[in-house]
């Protein structure tokens, strides 16, 4: 078992593994044939939203195999949300290229409040794409302040954990998991 002091001075500890390695790769898997088919062999232009999206991106363009896919990156942070009841979405890295007229799939990785989902499909849509959808791995609905849905789910969140791993971090750290774990200690992002 991982433990550690973060500089809060909480101990950290990594919990139960929620979503194995196994899991996740069907649950991309499941995405990559839903996208396939709504899109029917039109271009995918893949906007990923980094940093916690970083993994998932990576495999779910290469589980579209030779289905034509371009791929562009976003960084925000949601620091300052965080049941706080404050919507402070800021946007720390732009596109680098314009989606207009693009088939545009917003890749996340988890919605919690949905602050920043909502955020993104409203910048994305005040771009002129040709449309836009949006996937995340992981639906947490425990705590969602704006009625927001992604198009695509890989995973339902089992309860109102915070999760860690393929991506996901707390306070940067543990991104490089394989798969997703449960963080042990109570903590707020
Ligand atoms: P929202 O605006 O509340 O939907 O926040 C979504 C963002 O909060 C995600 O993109 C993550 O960066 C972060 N987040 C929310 N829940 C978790 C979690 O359980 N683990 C790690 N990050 C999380
Ligand atoms: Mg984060």
């Amino acid at each position: 078992m991982i433990s550690s002091t973060i500089e809060t001075g909480s101990p950290v500890e990594l919990g139960p593994v929620v979503f194995s390695e196994d899991a996740i790769a069907g649950a991309v898997a499941r995405i990559a044939g839903q996208l396939k088919v709504e899109f029917d062999g039109q271009p995918i232009h893949m906007v990923a939203i980094l940093k916690g999206a970083l993994l998932f991106s990576a495999d779910l363009m290469r589980a579209l195999g030779e289905y034509p896919v371009t791929i562009d990156f976003m960084v925000v942070s949601s620091y300052g949300t965080g049941r706080s009841g404050k919507a402070d979405v800021r946007l720390l890295k732009d596109l680098d290229q314009s989606p207009s007229g693009k088939n545009v799939v917003l890749v996340e990785d988890i919605i919690d409040e949905g602050y920043t989902l909502s955020y993104l499909l409203a910048n994305m849509r005040s771009r002129r794409p040709l449309r836009v959808q949006s996937c995340a791995l992981i639906d947490k609905p425990f705590h969602r302040a704006v009625n927001v849905k992604p198009d695509y789910v890989g995973l339902q969140a089992p309860d109102d954990a915070f999760l860690v791993g393929y991506g996901l971090d707390f306070q940067e750290r543990f991104r490089n998991l394989p798969h997703i774990r449960q963080l042990q200690s109570r903590v707020l992002k």
